[in-house]
C-alpha cells in the first residue's frame, strides 16, 4: 500500500534545504495527518542520520526525506570567473570574500549510503531523475521512490525507471526548479494535467498553492496530494529565518533567477536579483560555492536586499500559524471549496 493512498490528509510539507525544513516540522506535519519531509540537501550525511532519529522520535507516522542530485552537465568556467569578479566588490562591502567555485556531489553517495542502511518510508529526489540502480535499491527496501518532474517528458522517463510517484512542480513553486536543467517551463495546472493524461502514477502537485482552495484545485486536477512549501514557512516549527518570515509575508513580487546559485531558483525579488539575475551564468553547485559566504553574511545580519529569500508566487497568503494546525486548516478549506464547487455544478446546463 502506497504511503499517498493511506495518507490521512492530502497534504505534503515540501522539503525546504537551507534552513526551514527541520525535524519538528516534519513531524508536526506528519502526526497531524499529512507527510512531512526533511531536506538533505547541505547538510553532511551525520546530520540527515540524526534529523531522521529526530523525527521518529517525535512521531511514528510516515514521513519523507529529499535528496539532491549530483548535477551533471558541462559548467562554462570563465563565465563562473567573470560572475565572480562582478560580485566581488559587494562581498567586499559585506566583509567577506567569495567562496571558490569547486563544484561538488553534496555528498550524495553518504546520504544514499544512510538512507539504504536505515530505510525511511518515502525518499524524492531533486535535480533531474535518480538512476535506476538507486530507485530499484531504495525500493527493494521498502522505501517509496518520488521524483520531482517540471516537464511531460521527464515524468516519461520517471515512470520508466519505475518510480512509485511524482512530485509534479510548475514554475509557480517557491525554491530551485527541481528537474531536469533544460526543461521548458510549465505553470503547475498544464504541467498536471498533460502528465496526468500519460502516465498512470500517483501525483503531487507542487508550485503556488498555499491555501485550501489552491488544494482543492490540484486535487480536482488529478493530484494524490499537494505539497507546500512556502505556506509553511512562517509556522514557528520551521528554522525561516526572521528576514525570509518577513519577506514571506510580504506583498513583494517574485522571480525566477540563477543570480544566487547559478540554477534557476524563485524568490522574492530584492536588490541582488535585481542588479545580477542578467549576468548569472550557469553553474551549480559552483555559483553557490561563489555566494554562500555572502549569502551567509546576508543572513547573518539580516539584510533582505542581498539574501536568497527562497518564495512561490503565492507566498501573500502564507500565515502564521503552528503546523498541525495550518494541515488542519488547509483540509477544511479544501473540504469547503470542494463542495461549493459542486454546489455551483449543480446548476450548469
Ligand atoms: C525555502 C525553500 C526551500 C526549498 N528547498 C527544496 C529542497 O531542498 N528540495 C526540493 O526538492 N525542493 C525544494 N523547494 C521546492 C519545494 O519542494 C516545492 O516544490 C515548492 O515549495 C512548492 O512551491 P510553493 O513554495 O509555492 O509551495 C524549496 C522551496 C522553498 C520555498
Amino acid at each position: 500500500m502506497s504511503v499517498l493512498s493511506v495518507l490521512p490528509r492530502p497534504i505534503v510539507a515540501a522539503p525546504m534545504a537551507g534552513g526551514p525544513s527541520t525535524p519538528a516540522l516534519a513531524a508536526a506535519v506528519s502526526a497531524a495527518g499529512g507527510l512531512g519531509f526533511l531536506a538533505a540537501g547541505m547538510i553532511s550525511a551525520d546530520r540527515l542520520v540524526a534529523d531522521v532519529a529526530e523525527v521518529r522520535a517525535r512521531t511514528d507516522r510516515p514521513f519523507g526525506v529529499n535528496v539532491f542530485l549530483p548535477t551533471a552537465g558541462a559548467v562554462d568556467e570563465a563565465a563562473v570567473r567573470a560572475y565572480a569578479e562582478r560580485l566581488a566588490p559587494e562581498a567586499r562591502r559585506h566583509g567577506v570574500t567569495l567562496g571558490e567555485p569547486r563544484g561538488g556531489d553534496d555528498g550524495y553517495p553518504a546520504k544514499l549510503a544512510a538512507l539504504l542502511a536505515d530505510p525511511v518510508p518515502v525518499v524524492s529526489f531533486a535535480f533531474g531523475l535518480p538512476d535506476p540502480a538507486a530507485v530499484a535499491a531504495l525500493r527493494e527496501r521498502g522505501t517509496e521512490v518520488w521524483a520531482t518532474v517540471n516537464s511531460p517528458d521527464a515524468a516519461t522517463a520517471a515512470v520508466r525507471l519505475g518510480v512509485d510517484a511524482m512530485v509534479v512542480q510548475g514554475t509557480e513553486a517557491g525554491g530551485h526548479r527541481g528537474g531536469l536543467p533544460d526543461d521548458e517551463d510549465y505553470a503547475l495546472l498544464p504541467l498536471l494535467r498533460l502528465v496526468a493524461a500519460s502516465c498512470d502514477r500517483p501525483l503531487v502537485a507542487a508550485g503556488g498553492i498555499a491555501d485550501g482552495a489552491g488544494v482543492a484545485a490540484v486535487l480536482t486536477a488529478g493530484a494524490a496530494a499537494a505539497q507546500l512549501g512556502t505556506a509553511f514557512l512562517r509556522c514557528p516549527e520551521a528554522g525561516t529565518s526572521p528576514m525570509h518570515r518577513a519577506a514571506a509575508a510580504s506583498a513583494a513580487p517574485t522571480a525566477l533567477t540563477r543570480a544566487f546559485t547559478g540554477k534557476r531558483s524563485r524568490a522574492v525579488v530584492n536588490d541582488f536579483l535585481r542588479r545580477h539575475d542578467r549576468s548569472a551564468p550557469v553553474g551549480y553547485p559552483q555559483v553557490l560555492q561563489l555566494t554562500r559566504p555572502l549569502l551567509a553574511a546576508a543572513r547573518g545580519s539580516g539584510d533582505a536586499s542581498v539574501a536568497n529569500l527562497w518564495a512561490g508566487q503565492a507566498h501573500p497568503l502564507a500565515k502564521e500559524a503552528p503546523a498541525g494546525d495550518l494541515v488542519t486548516e488547509l483540509v477544511a478549506e479544501a473540504r469547503a471549496a470542494l463542495s461549493a464547487a459542486a454546489d455551483r455544478s449543480t446548476a450548469w446546463g
